[in-house]
């Protein structure tokens, strides 16, 4: 059953819920098809509202019995919920209702994967499990009880009872419903325990499927170095007696923070040396870290409004990126995570999905859990730290988790805060989230013989509904270099919050190369056309990590441009500066391993639009591929060399320094296979004992045109890791030349083993299909096609994962007028098929524009 014309929900119209839950009890009597729920809630008038209107969300719920203070009651009750006359003051509520987790194959309320019960209650789910008012302003204490026959039956909060067939959890936090949680099924838990820094003694459980539980001890030493950082850093303390993580298949995001008991998509969490890359290690030690510091920035302090998203998933972004840095490189990890930022959250900004950190409306708001909100969230909260210095950063958040603990707040509740203890008006800088966008940044400069004036302008293009865009409050870091390589003058943090603005440096002995942005100070395009010879300088010589690999970011970009568009030749400066950087032993090898890497296909088209160039994807590849060769030609004599000085003889460890070997081997493994063919990287993969060198190895093969018999070896050797096996289904999509991509995705649809309704899986080929930029984007459509009959079937299905994938075709008018008119037409054929979800239809809609 379908909703009926979706309705946009605005910002503007924020008003308190009628009543105030106290507290709320649930018994649940699981079947899989039919559940019964049970719930009683001691509802009072909330004096802070006006509207007395008694209305619950509810959907695809079959309503039982309804009652009020033990009296039968008769609600009127609607797809989406219900409403009844209540009582003037305090009363009890209670409803029976029967739900199907079995047949809920959206993945949001209570469903099943592999037998086991679970639940996603973010955003809006919780509507699906009982009639509550679910919004997350409205705050209880909840107690769960669940009778099922199942060894491992929880909740939230602390374990009160169980017993054969039964288990009580009471949660003393008040929390919204989205942070509800319940897991029921045949699990092992991985168990542990953590002090918290005043004595708590707090056990912790990682709940797997028997036979993964040789997967588990990453993730737990990641939550206890993420419990004792939020206690370093952030003075946060856990709050009940049990943490417990459960890992699930068949999940729409990668994690969720419910209260005590996280749930967790299990490549989010589960790892080995054998099945799990060193990049798999580190972004699970991000989410496990994410999800355990939501305790605090989420769950303590929530959201009023889901266009309040930002508030906690912005925050919890910066906080986790700083416990990245903490553990591991910081310069690696900002460089990564502004690689990520251009390839995700800049085609957002600066596409028909363009919205703002805080949304002002929405229709679906699973639709907004995007880079936007979360990344460019994160973002924001690094200008204003850069603005108001780490000291105020501190104590503003000493300040916001006094005041606001156990409330429900707004984006200008977090802003009040910094304005409170700085003193500074922050109305400026709010711009950033209400205002969509990335803003370009332009300089000029002048010297005059003793005196160096840059002058800086801003400038952000009109995004969907925001066509003018005053100028914002900019941090833009700058330090000076002199011929050599000295800093003339350190970082200085210059604030541009003028459409133009000069910024003078006095009493300078020569002509300075200026170091701009650096630390990507903020999340701008910065508009600069420096000669080569400057570029190179500051590939060699800047101080600031970041910039470093920026100058040779935007060296590599140009160079692979050039050849694009003019069929130039690769640049001498990029292919020495690199040479010199890979040999350079005095440098990380995971900052030499970024330094390697070329830009973005899809990036590098979106350069090219920007300028006013119709980006050739086919074009853009090939010369990625001459680069490449290029470099690898250039390198030539120094590869064996580089390669064979990365090898990692220790006994395999995630950690920062044996990935960055791995990773700066895997460059040198790649340049070489362009040289010899694929005889070093068979040779790598048959020794390789690890997935990292296993992964890498069979890439390099499959680029090579090689690695048929590996491709096999490596499906029989993985055939019951799912984990493994969406790799092995991505890493073809994602290798595959432009003209066989499609076919190659379309043959792997068809593979036994491509349960479509499974999200990873799903991504792993589609997900793959729509990253490989040239494969994606070939003239022939065949791609768009795939993907469009592949969402068309996935919509009734999964609703939630299908619209997630619409971002596939958000950069679809940056290419030319056939390449549009094919992926209008697939576009146009997916809206018009009958009952499509409002997830999907709303996606569509701001896409076409
Ligand atoms: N709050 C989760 C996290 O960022 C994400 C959950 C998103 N769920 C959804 N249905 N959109 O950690
Ligand atoms: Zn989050």
């Amino acid at each position: 059953m379908r909703d009926a014309a979706p309705t946009t929900i605005y910002l503007k119209d924020y008003a308190p819920f009628g009543y105030l839950v106290d507290e709320i009890s649930l018994t649940f009597d699981l079947a899989p098809n039919a559940t019964r729920v049970h719930s009683r809630i001691a509802f009072r008038p909330n004096p802070d509202a006006t509207d007395r209107t008694f209305f619950l969300h509810g959907e695809q719920l079959s309503l039982i019995s309804a009652r009020i203070d033990d009296q039968p009651v008769e609600p009127e009750v609607t797809e989406k919920g219900l409403t009844c006359k209540v009582p003037d003051g305090p009363f009890t509520w209670e409803t029976e209702v029967e739900i199907d987790p079995s047949g809920n194959t959206a993945l949001e309320g209570l469903y099943m994967s592999n037998g086991m019960y679970c639940t996603q209650c973010e955003a809006e789910g919780f509507r699906k499990i009982t009639y509550y008012p679910d919004r997350p302003d409205v705050m209880g204490v909840f107690s769960v009880r669940i009778n099922g026959d199942l060894p491992v039956l929880l909740s939230n909060g602390n374990p009160v009872d169980s017993g054969e067939g039964f288990a009580e959890w009471h949660d003393p936090w008040p929390k919204p419903a989205y942070l509800f949680a319940l897991v029921a099924g045949d699990l092992v838990a991985h168990s542990d325990r953590f002090t918290t820094v005043s004595g708590r003694d707090v056990a912790l459980n990682l709940y797997v499927r028997p036979g993964d539980e040789g997967k588990c001890a990453f993730g737990m030493e990641a939550l206890k170095k993420s419990m004792k950082w939020d206690e370093d850093v952030y003075g946060r303390e856990y709050d009940l007696d049990v943490f417990n993580i459960v890992a699930v298949d068949d999940f729409n995001m990668g994690a969720m923070e419910n209260k005590g008991l996280n749930i967790f998509n299990s490549s989010a969490v589960l790892a080995s040396p054998e099945t799990s890359t060193d990049a798999n290690f580190e972004r699970i030690e991000a989410i496990i870290a994410h999800e355990y510091f939501h305790n605090w920035t989420g769950n303590r302090i929530t959201c009023r409004d889901w266009f309040q998203l930002c508030l906690k998933e912005g925050l919890t972004v910066f906080r986790d990126a700083q416990f990245t840095a903490d553990m591991r490189s910081a310069a690696v990890k900002r460089i990564e995570d502004v690689i990520d930022l251009r390839a995700r959250q800049f085609p957002e900004d600066n596409g028909p999905l363009a919205h703002p950190v805080r949304p002002e409306s929405f229709q679906e708001i699973n639709n907004f859990y995007t880079a936007t909100v979360y990344e460019k969230g994160a973002e924001v909260i690094g200008i204003l730290k850069r603005l108001v210095g780490d000291r105020a950063y501190a104590e503003a958040l000493d300040l916001y988790f006094a005041r606001h603990d156990g409330q429900a707040c707004t984006i200008e509740d977090w802003l009040a805060v910094f304005e409170e203890v700085t003193g500074r008006d922050l109305s400026q800088f709010k711009r950033w989230y209400s205002d969509a966008g990335t803003p370009r940044v332009s300089v000029q400069e002048d010297w005059d013989g003793s005196t160096y004036t840059l002058t800086l302008s801003q400038q952000t293009p009109p995004t969907p509904g925001q066509p003018d865009k005053p100028p914002r409050v900019i941090p833009v870091a700058v330090g000076l270099l002199g011929p050599n390589g000295d800093e003339l003058r350190p970082t200085e943090m210059l604030e541009l919050t003028e459409a133009r603005q000069s910024f003078r440096f006095d009493g300078l002995p020569s002509k300075p190369v200026p170091s701009i942005l650096r630390e990507f100070s903020a999340p701008v395009i910065l508009d600069r056309d420096s000669p080569t010879s400057e570029r190179a300088f500051l590939l060699a010589h800047d101080t600031d990590p970041f910039n470093r690999w920026e100058a040779g970011r935007s060296l590599a970009r140009d160079t692979v441009l050039a050849m694009a568009v003019d069929g130039a030749a690769p640049n001498a400066s990029y292919l020495d500066g690199i040479h010199a950087v890979l040999r350079d032993d005095t440098l990380d090898p995971a900052y030499r391993a970024l330094m390697a890497g070329l830009p973005g296909q899809s990036e590098l088209a979106g350069t090219l639009h920007e300028r006013g160039i119709t980006p050739d994807p086919m074009a853009i590849y090939q010369a990625c591929e001459d680069l490449r060769q290029a470099l690898a030609e250039t390198c030539r004599d120094m590869l064996p060399r580089l390669h064979a000085d990365t090898r990692v003889d220790a006994p395999y460890a995630p950690d920062a320094e044996q990935s960055g070997k791995r990773a700066l081997a895997g460059t040198a493994l790649a340049l070489i296979t362009r040289l010899d063919g694929g005889e070093l990287a068979a040779e790598e993969y048959a020794a390789a004992d690890n997935m990292t060198l296993q992964l890498t190895a069979l890439a390099a093969l499959l680029h090579a045109g090689k690695g048929e018999t590996q491709l096999s070896q490596f499906h029989d050797q993985w055939r019951d890791d799912r984990l493994v096996m969406d790799k092995w289904f991505g890493l073809q999509v994602s290798m595959a030349k432009p003209d066989r991509a499609a076919q190659v995705a379309q043959a792997l649809t068809q593979h036994a083993d491509f349960n479509w309704k499974n999200p990873n899986r799903f991504r792993a080929v589609m997900g793959a299909l729509a990253t490989n930029h040239a494969g994606f984007h070939h003239a022939s459509g065949a791609a768009y096609a795939l993907l469009a009959d592949w969402l068309i079937r996935l919509d009734p299905v999964n609703p939630q994962t299908t619209a997630r994938m619409f971002t596939a075709f958000q950069t679809w008018r940056r290419y030319d007028a056939d390449r549009q008119a094919l992926i209008a037409a697939q576009l146009d054929r997916i809206a018009a098929t009958p009952d499509l979800s409002p997830d999907s239809t709303e996606m569509i809609a701001r896409i076409r524009g």
